[in-house]
């Protein structure tokens, strides 16, 4: 018997031919209608069960979260809610699930409890739709660069360089962590260690990203990055997924336009391949909303965002436009800001990037020619000798999304940055290289792709949009 996903059957629309369908039962009502569900889409096939034919043991063995396997004839409904459904003439039961210890039952959990049963939370209506769109995201990504001559770089997980400078770094080592091998001055001797040197988890891959931007011109990466901050928000992430294009002969200006395409295009994308589940997250937040006060709730509807930011031009703004801006904003004046903003050169934070988008715009915005203090070592420096050519583009509701910049190319320059940020020019010989051998203007960003799922599917917390986030104090499953 032919075996076909439940999201090809209801696309089709096809009747009066026999199937079989596998997949979990997500409510069984009236002794009858088994509602199965097999991830392929958010739609349910509803099947019809004959009950005289079964004991009463069997029937209560079908109960929510038991895996199923049902053959039947493919019919037009009688019900109202769906256009076809099964008639069951052949149930077998693959997995049995004890109604009275499976966690997820047909009711509304929290997202928290959820959280804690991460391992069975795809089972819900809400992360599976928000999984299948993290799936049409990343295609998207892949196809935009693909579509427009990039190639993806793999770029390595253990390196021996901070490329951000943060000093955020997982340490990797396979040294005794009791009994480390000790120098002479007692620290531990990481040249006895698996590498030869220290190495950590890495930060980003954009060092190597530029790299081979040297050669193939027109790159992406797109892997997991770590950061050991200690930063316990809903926008941070332990382990999170970043995308890097970097491309030679660009410039600031050509990075923004990137970006800002780049994003549109992934955002029609998911408008277009992930509508179902788009609809139902949509409605998913307006039911949650119902009980909110009017000036907490969304002010638009979730694919109506996602239509606006797609279909409009992102603003672009210099730091210091948009300090000036934030400086005479009412709540810097009325002391409503956490951090008050006064001297030029202080690093924005998120409170002061969502007033600039959420209030003082209303649409994303790239922030750029940051003070080069507040940035990393490798952005170009501006002819103003104060600035760097860097850029920031911040979304509703998220604050932060992407961040790059123009790179510094100039061998001189870069040298000079790094004495000033105490870089070993040992330790970045091979970046240096690049400088020395044929090196051109050139420019790339990151994107955080968790960010931009939560942006896409409208949920509130980053740790909703990854299988398994990894999350200081949490490592589980
Ligand atoms: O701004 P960041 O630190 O930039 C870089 O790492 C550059 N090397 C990128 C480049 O030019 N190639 O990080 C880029 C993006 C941020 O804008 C944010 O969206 C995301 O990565 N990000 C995080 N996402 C989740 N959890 C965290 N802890 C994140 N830190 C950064
Ligand atoms: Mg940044």
């Amino acid at each position: 018997m032919s075996k076909v996903s439940i999201a090809t059957l209801i696309a089709d629309e096809k009747v009066g031919f026999k199937t079989t369908v596998k997949g979990w039962v997500r409510t069984f009502r009236s002794n009858r209608f088994v509602a199965m569900n097999d991830g392929s889409t958010i739609k349910n096939l509803q099947c019809v069960i004959d009950f005289e034919k079964y004991s009463e043991a069997e029937i209560k063995r079908i109960s929510t979260g038991a895996c199923l396997s049902l053959t039947g004839e493919i019919v037009e409904s009688q019900g109202r809610g769906q256009s076809l459904e099964m008639v069951v003439s052949e149930l077998e039961i693959l997995g049995d699930s004890n109604p009275d210890e499976f966690p997820i039952q047909p009711k509304k959990h929290s997202l928290e409890f959820l959280r804690e049963n991460a391992h069975l939370r795809f089972r819900t209506n809400t992360f599976s739709a928000v999984f299948r769109i993290r799936h049409a995201v990343s295609f998207a990504i892949h196809q935009y660069f693909n579509d427009n001559g990039f190639f993806n770089i793999h770029s390595p997980i253990i390196t021996g360089s901070d490329a951000e400078g943060a000093g955020e770094m997982f340490r990797v080592t396979a040294l005794d962590a009791k009994k480390p091998p000790l120098t002479e001055d007692g620290a531990v001797n990481y040249k006895e260690d698996f590498f030869g040197k220290e190495t950590n988890l890495t930060v980003s891959g954009q060092l190597e990203a530029e790299l081979a931007a040297m050669a193939l011109s027109k790159v992406y990466t797109f892997g997991p990055t770590f950061r050991a901050e200690n930063s316990n928000t809903s926008r941070h992430l332990a382990e999170f997924w970043m995308i890097e294009p970097e491309v030679a002969f660009n410039d600031l200006f050509d990075n923004m336009d990137l970006a800002e395409d780049f994003l549109k295009y992934v955002i029609n994308y998911v408008l277009e391949n992930g509508a179902d589940d788009l609809e139902f997250l949509e409605n998913r937040i307006l039911d949650e909303e119902k009980n909110m006060k009017a000036d907490l709730r969304q002010p638009f509807a979730l694919r109506e965002k996602l239509k606006m930011v797609a279909d409009q031009d992102f603003e672009r703004v210099s730091y210091t436009d948009a300090f000036n801006i934030l400086r005479n904003s009412k709540p810097n004046k009325k002391k409503k800001f956490d951090y008050l903003l006064d001297e030029w050169g202080a690093d924005l934070q998120s409170e002061h990037e969502r007033y600039l988008v959420e209030k003082h715009f209303g649409k994303p915005v790239i922030l750029y020619d940051y003070p080069a203090k507040i940035k990393a070592f490798y952005m170009r420096m501006n002819d103003d000798g104060k600035t760097v050519a860097a850029m920031d583009i911040l979304f509703p509701g998220i604050g932060e999304i992407v961040g790059g910049s123009q790179r510094e190319e100039r061998l001189e320059n870069l040298q000079q940055k790094m004495k000033e940020f105490n870089i070993p020019e040992e330790e970045m010989w091979w970046y240096l290289d690049t400088r020395k051998f044929g090196t051109c203007k050139h420019a790339g960003f990151g994107l955080g792709f968790e960010r931009l799922v939560l942006f896409i599917t409208g949920m509130t917390n980053v740790r909703d949009v990854i299988p398994f986030p990894r999350t200081p104090k949490n490592a589980e499953f």
